[in-house]
């Protein structure tokens, strides 16, 4: 039996010995130490053993398995070493090599503005809507009190698809779709595209933005209106803009405004910035006409509103004092990643 065993251990020890790959190892401890490896089938055969001898016999089954076990995880160990090692040297880093440089893209100017104005008017409980680019002629002109034969429509001539449908040529429209749903009071704001045939030069482009605002309530004075706008301005331009309304004309508010802030730049004072004259103009306001509300449904007795439309290139243009509209077309990187 002893020599048995030694058979045994010398074999398994050979085979360690001639083991190169961590599996090989493995299946050495199978085959010896395993549920039908040798030593166990050693263990099986005790009943042959003389009782008297039984204790000695395993005693010897234990050593030899403990020693077999030892040799194998130190080969395991010295082969885990060498391939960690293998491994370090195939993959050497040069850390004197430059970094990858890493391009991450962001918004540009315009989505910039335009979040910036959203956020403004949130804080003020607006609700952000949307309406289609593609509109029927009623709700761009007809329902805002722009009848078909009115030179207001030839201010605005556009893209017309057919007879019936156009390139919005503002966002006022969406006034009209959200007093049609019918649920007052409202108080939102349209962002969007909108087109003209326009040429193109430094301050016009066929397609432009523009931020509509509306609030219908019941007794919504013009008061609420300049200080809605006073407000926004001081939040978009800084806590001492100030605001000025110039009477306007626009078909779909009576009174109508234009709204100039005090130059931001140079406070008032005139520069190259205001063109010397302190002011800077950035939208067009006034009083929901009553004609447009009722054609909306809406009973101007009991409700009145204001409405507003901002164009948001205009505020990209002067919050990043850009003297070039076209500029915020072209989508020169070089130019766009400067915001
Ligand atoms: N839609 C006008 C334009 O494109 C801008 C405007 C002016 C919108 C006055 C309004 C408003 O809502 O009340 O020139």
């Amino acid at each position: 039996m002893k020599e048995k065993l030694a058979a045994i251990k010398a074999e398994a020890l050979k085979q360690i010995e001639a083991s190169d790959a961590l599996e090989k190892l493995n299946d050495v401890k199978v085959n010896f130490l395993g549920k039908k490896g040798e030593l166990t089938a050693v263990l099986k055969s005790m009943k042959e053993v003389a009782p008297e001898d039984r204790p000695k016999v395993g005693q010897l089954v234990n050593e030899t398995r403990e020693q077999i076990e030892e040799v194998l995880e130190q080969a395991r160990v010295r082969m885990e070493r060498a391939a960690r090692e293998m491994q370090m040297k195939a993959e050497v880093i040069d850390v004197t090599l430059p970094a990858k440089r890493n391009h991450t893209g962001h918004r540009h100017p315009n989505t910039i503005a335009m979040e910036e104005v959203e956020r403004i008017f949130i804080g003020m409980g607006y609700e952000v809507v949307e309406g289609p680019e593609v509109e029927t002629d009623y709700y761009n002109f007809e329902a805002l009190n722009i009848p078909a034969d009115h030179p207001a429509k030839d201010e605005q001539d556009t893209f017309y698809i057919n007879g019936d449908f156009l390139l919005r040529t503002q966002t006022s429209g969406t006034q009209v779709h959200v007093m049609e749903k019918g649920k007052l009071p409202i108080r939102m704001i349209a962002p969007g595209r909108v087109f003209r045939s326009d040429e193109v030069d430094a301050t016009h482009s066929p397609s432009f933005h523009q931020i509509e605002g509306l609030v219908i309530d019941k007794h919504i004075t013009f008061a609420d209106l300049k200080g809605t706008l006073a407000e926004f301005a001081r939040e978009l331009f800084g806590e001492d803009t100030k605001v000025k309304f110039r009477p306007h004309h626009f078909n779909f508010t009576e009174p109508s405004a234009e709204v100039d802030v005090s130059c931001f730049k140079c406070g008032g004072s005139g520069c190259r910035f205001c063109k010397g004259s302190g002011w800077i103009e950035i939208l067009g306001c006034g009083m929901v006409h009553p004609n447009v509300l009722r054609m909306s449904g809406i009973d101007p007795e009991e409700y009145t509103g204001f409405a507003f439309g901002i164009g948001l290139e205009r505020i990209a243009l002067l919050k990043y004092e850009i003297d070039d509209m076209r500029l915020l077309y072209e989508n020169d990187v070089r130019f766009l990643k400067q915001f």
